[in-house]
């Protein structure tokens, strides 16, 4: 059924979370048994808190994920959606994720919510840097302020831009597809609805069920994305 709305449809966005890049081997944040958030304390380690009050714990943390990051690749639902984006089969990619896998795959224009912490930026003049430079202990801008990871942190607001491209691509989509994401962080969370309510028809692929199962028009539990993908990706 996925394929003939994927061939019927004019504009589809697909959206994606942390279930994205588990076949990468990059953990997720809220899956029962291997997520992030279920052993490491978010606000002691990925909060504006943390940032300003538990300095040393917040370098370790981005430098354990910077550090992952590196050693991790897309895999193949990442190199078919971007081969799908090529064809006009999809039209926007929007990611909670920080990981640039979808640019590396070779997605154009990817909407990142959250940021990316493939740089990190100076606190006191804003010069951006490879985020390298947390693994190789280099933690200071060359104005001698201090470098942080460029995601957004709890307790940050989202990139203005980011929210507003997708808030547009939400009351555009005709097909909104959910890839890996809880659904359980807002503002991200709150565009699939929108989609929904603008008439789109809604696809939740996720291991496990998410709280906006009910508006889905289409349903995948208990299945890996990179096999459904290459799945659907035989009939395209
Ligand atoms: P939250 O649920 O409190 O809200 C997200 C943030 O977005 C809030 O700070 C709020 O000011 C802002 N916001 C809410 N609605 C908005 C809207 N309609 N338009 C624009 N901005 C809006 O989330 P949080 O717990 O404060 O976390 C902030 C964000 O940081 C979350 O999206 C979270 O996913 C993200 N985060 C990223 C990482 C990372 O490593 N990438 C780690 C932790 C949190
Ligand atoms: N195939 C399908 N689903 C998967 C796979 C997979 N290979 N791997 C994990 N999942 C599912 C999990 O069951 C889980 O429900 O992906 C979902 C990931 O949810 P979260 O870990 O909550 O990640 P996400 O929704 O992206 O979190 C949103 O919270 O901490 C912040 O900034 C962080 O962007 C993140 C935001």
């Amino acid at each position: 059924m996925l394929e003939k709305w994927l061939k019927e449809s004019s504009y589809t966005v697909v959206f994606t979370g942390a279930g994205m890049s588990t076949e990468s081997g990059l953990p997720d944040f809220r899956s029962a048994k291997s997520g992030l958030w279920r052993t490491k304390n978010l606000q002691q380690l990925a909060s504006t808190y943390a940032l300003q009050h538990n300095r040393e714990e917040f370098i370790a943390f981005y430098q354990y994920r910077i550090r992952a990051l590196l050693e991790c690749q897309p895999h193949i639902g990442h190199t078919i959606l971007a081969n799908w984006q090529t064809r006009g089969i999809i039209h926007q990619i929007v990611t909670q994720n920080v990981d640039g896998f979808h640019q590396q795959a070779g997605s154009t224009n990817v909407i990142e919510l959250h940021g990316t912490l493939r740089t990190v930026r100076c606190l006191r003049c804003k010069q951006t840097y490879d985020a390298k430079r947390y693994v190789e202990e280099q933690f200071e801008c060359t104005c001698g302020g201090f470098l942080r990871p460029s995601v957004v942190l709890f307790g940050e607001s989202l990139p203005y831009d980011a929210i507003e491209q997708a808030w547009k691509a939400a009351e555009r989509a005709d097909l909104w597809i959910v890839l890996g994401s809880s659904l359980q962080v807002s503002p991200a969370n709150e565009l699939p609805v929108i989609a929904k309510r603008n008439g789109a028809k809604l696809v939740i692929v996720n291991m496990e069920p998410t709280p906006f199962d009910d508006w889905a028009d289409l349903i995948v539990h208990g299945r890996k994305i990179g096999e459904v993908l290459q799945e659907i990706d035989e009939f395209l």
